[in-house]
């Protein structure tokens, strides 16, 4: 026999008892049990051989070769391996050590020569199939072919193969508990001792060399195991020191750490500790706020909360008062309120009655049957004739220029243009020119609309003629667009005459009247400024070539120099007159106006008065004028002579404008002297006369323009003030 053949379970526990040393974090022990492993390799049957080549122990020992940090183990692995592949590498069934190695060889590490003084006892293959044998003595025996197979694979163990299954046996328990004390059986080392004994015995016996090798083997091998046994635990050798020495340092580190943890535990009481009583000071310390905020709102203790208290005092019971105030009131609205309900449902009553009624008083006021409304009609008219009174009073105090408005009818031709009516009247003295969406407003001293008569327009003007026979100088002028009724408001058809008329009328009433008192004479001159020239219209015959200047007298004020005068006593007299100047006077044909007049006409009054008690003579003089239409050239159609005249009168209005306009402004300067008209005119415009502007307008559309511009003149001449006008009293 040159194998110690074990059967299986033993081979099983041999290796799991191995496990944990293999495992050991000591180089020293892991060191120790890879020898015990290769020991029991080389000494062990083919049962141990098959435990051992699994891939489990395989793994086991790859891990071994890459986690270990020592080397030397290292290298004891791998050599062992590297041995055991070439031990077993002719059974196909413990091929595991070559794949093993394989795997190593696979990820880097590099593998040793398989160790042949290692191997104690080794196979390897020779070209015979003979094996040669390594004994532990280290001589070599080739088996034959024969003999090497014959190592059992279930053995008829002898007394001899007994004896050496238990030497093998014990030897691996006595080295394992060395390993392992805790398992250590002391009695394992004394059959060890013993096992030594029957070995000498045995040797001393014929003994085939195999057998005899193998029992030498092992003798070393026990001796080598005892030794360190006793070296262990009977010697008390450094080891056991060393252990010691690990054992107490050990302990002390167990009972350092147990120092460290107590000293923790109690660090984390007294923290605990500190937390609560932390946490108890501030609930005591609330408590003791609350209550403080308590005691001084019951008993404030210092000079400020009690003022404060003091203060809170009164405010509540402010509030008391006030809410006491508010509910009074209160229940005083509410009474009001009913109160007011009450009235107002007595309203209601009176209002549903007078609603009812309404219709009844809206019927009598409008045929002015109701009594009231006739009152008030009356009064109001007393009022509007009174203001008028006070403003035309005022007016002649401060000598201003006053403006008359007149819109004549639409004419026939205008009527069946179907032109509109652009005038509105919102009240008196106003009219509102309404051309499309544009409104215009204008105020004057009157204003007279289309259906005017003249002889409402007179009754307005009489008492400036009145001022006449006083002695007074008065100008009454016509100004507007052609065909806007100059002529019809001045002269006026023979039927319904107008104002020059019916102010010489008025003149002789006046004079009749004062007959015995005064006497007057009145002279009448006429005239008219054509294309800058003054002609005389009364003159026997008129002569163009005639130059009249116009002068100044120092109390008649502007004159015409050798104009003809006539005295008149009665009306026809003067028609007769008129009627000599209508035919002289330069009249042309335009577009606009088939009578228009195409210069200024001038009618002179004069009216020297004497007292006859006192001899004093007092000369008036009213100046009537009938200015040419203002028109615009193109509009006209004129041509020639009539675009001549067209642009003579332009120029004179224009002038006259400019002195309207001098004077508004009150100029140092006025133009007078800019046109025959504004210096005939100014002692009228600026000297001491009473001063009447008739704004003559369209009512139609068509003419929005001109009538806008003739009312914006007119209102800038009701602006001027020429001062308070005087008598004129003619020295004696
Ligand atoms: N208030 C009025 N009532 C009735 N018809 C009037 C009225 N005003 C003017 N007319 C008529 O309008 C026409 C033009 O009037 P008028 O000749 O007075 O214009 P005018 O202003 O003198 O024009 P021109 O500047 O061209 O001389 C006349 O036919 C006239 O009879
Ligand atoms: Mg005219």
């Amino acid at each position: 026999m040159v194998s110690l053949i074990v059967d299986a379970p033993t081979a099983r526990e041999a290796l799991v008892a191995l496990k944990d040393p293999l495992k050991s974090a000591s180089a020293l022990i892991q060191l120790k049990a890879m020898s015990i492993l290769g020991a029991l390799v080389k000494n062990t049957g083919h049962h141990f051989h098959v435990e051992l080549a699994t891939k489990k122990w395989m793994d086991r020992l790859i891990k071994m070769v890459r986690t270990t940090r020592d080397s030397r183990v290292r290298e004891k692995v791998l050599q062992l391996m590297v041995d055991w592949e070439q031990m077993f590498q002719l059974q196909l069934q413990l091929d595991e050590f070559s794949i093993a190695l394989h795997r190593l060889k696979a990820k880097g590490v590099e593998l040793p020569p398989p160790s042949e003084k290692g191997t104690r006892r080794s196979h390897r293959r020779q070209k015979s199939g003979d094996t040669t044998v390594n004994c532990s003595t280290g001589a070599e025996r080739t088996l034959t072919r024969k003999e090497s197979t014959k190592i059992p694979q279930t053995a008829q163990l002898t007394a001899i193969e007994i004896l050496m299954t238990n030497i093998q046996a014990d030897m691996s328990n006595l080295e394992l508990g060395i390993q392992r004390p805790e398992i250590l059986q002391h009695e394992v080392a004394d059959e060890c001792r013993q096992h030594l004994q029957k070995i000498q015995v045995v040797l001393s016996t014929d003994l085939p060399d195999q057998a005899m090798y193998e029992f030498i083997n092992m003798s070393d091998q026990l001796h080598e195991l005892l030794g360190l046994y006793d070296a262990l635990y009977t010697d008390g050798t450094a080891a056991e020191l060393a252990l010691d020495r690990e054992v107490s340092e050990l302990k002390k580190l167990d009972a350092q750490i147990r120092d460290e943890d107590e000293a923790i535990a109690k660090k984390e009481t007294e923290m605990a500790e500190l937390q609560a009583s932390l946490k108890a000071a501030q609930q005591e310390l609330r408590l003791a706020q609350d209550e403080t905020r308590q005691r001084s709102l019951r008993a404030p203790h210092n000079e400020k909360q009690k003022a404060m208290y003091a203060k809170m005092t009164q405010v509540v019971s402010n509030c008391v008062n006030v809410k006491q105030a508010a509910s009074d009131l209160k229940s005083r609205m509410m009474d009001e309120l009913e109160k007011m309900k009450q009235e107002n449902a007595k309203f209601q009553v009176e209002l549903e009655d007078s609603l009812m009624e309404f219709p009844v008083l809206m019927e009598k006021a409008r045929t002015g049957e109701s009594k009231a409304f006739l009152t008030l009609k009356k009064l109001y008219t007393i009022e509007v004739n009174t203001r008028k009174q006070l403003y035309n009073k005022l007016q002649e105090l401060r000598g201003n220029i006053r403006v008359y408005c007149r819109v004549r009818p639409l004419s026939e031709k205008e009527r069946l243009q179907h032109s509109e009516n652009m005038m509105q009247y919102p009240g008196e003295g106003e009219i509102v020119v309404k051309d499309g969406a544009k409104q215009r407003a204008f105020e004057f001293d009157l204003v007279y609309n289309d259906g005017t008569t003249q002889e409402e327009v007179f009754e307005d003007t009489k008492p400036l003629i009145n001022c006449v026979v006083d002695g007074y100088k008065v100008c009454i002028f016509a100004y507007g667009q052609t065909g806007s009724g100059k002529t019809y408001t001045m002269a006026g058809p023979h039927n319904n005459p107008g104002i020059n008329r019916r102010a010489l009328s008025r003149l002789f009433e006046l004079v009749a009247e004062r007959k015995d008192v005064e006497k007057s004479i009145v002279s009448v001159s006429v005239l008219e400024i054509y294309n800058e020239n003054i002609r005389d219209l009364l003159a026997s015959k008129v002569d163009d070539t005639v130059k009249y200047e116009i002068k100044t007298h120092p109390q008649d004020g502007q004159y015409v120099e050798n104009l003809t005068s006539f005295p008149v006593q009665s009306l026809s007299d003067i028609d007769a007159y008129m009627a000599k100047a209508e035919k002289n006077r330069s009249s042309g044909r335009t577009n606009m106006n088939e009578h228009s007049s195409r210069s200024h006409m001038v009618l002179y009054v004069v009216v020297r008065t004497t007292n006859l008690q006192s001899g004093v003579v007092t000369v008036g003089k009213v100046s009537l004028v009938d200015l040419a239409g203002s028109e615009r050239v193109g509009k006209s159609g004129a041509t020639g002579d009539r675009m001549k005249e067209a642009q003579c009168i332009n120029k004179s209005l224009s002038a006259l404008g400019d002195v309207i306009s001098s004077l508004s402004k009150n100029d140092s300067h006025i133009p007078y002297r800019n046109s025959k008209l504004t210096h005939l005119l100014k002692d009228s415009l600026g000297g001491n006369s009473k001063c009447l502007m008739f704004v003559n307008v369209s009512p139609a559309s068509w003419n929005a323009n001109e009538t806008i511009n003739s009312l914006q003149f007119a209102f800038r001449a009701r602006g001027v003030v020429i001062g308070t006008a005087k008598k004129n009293v003619v020295p004696s």
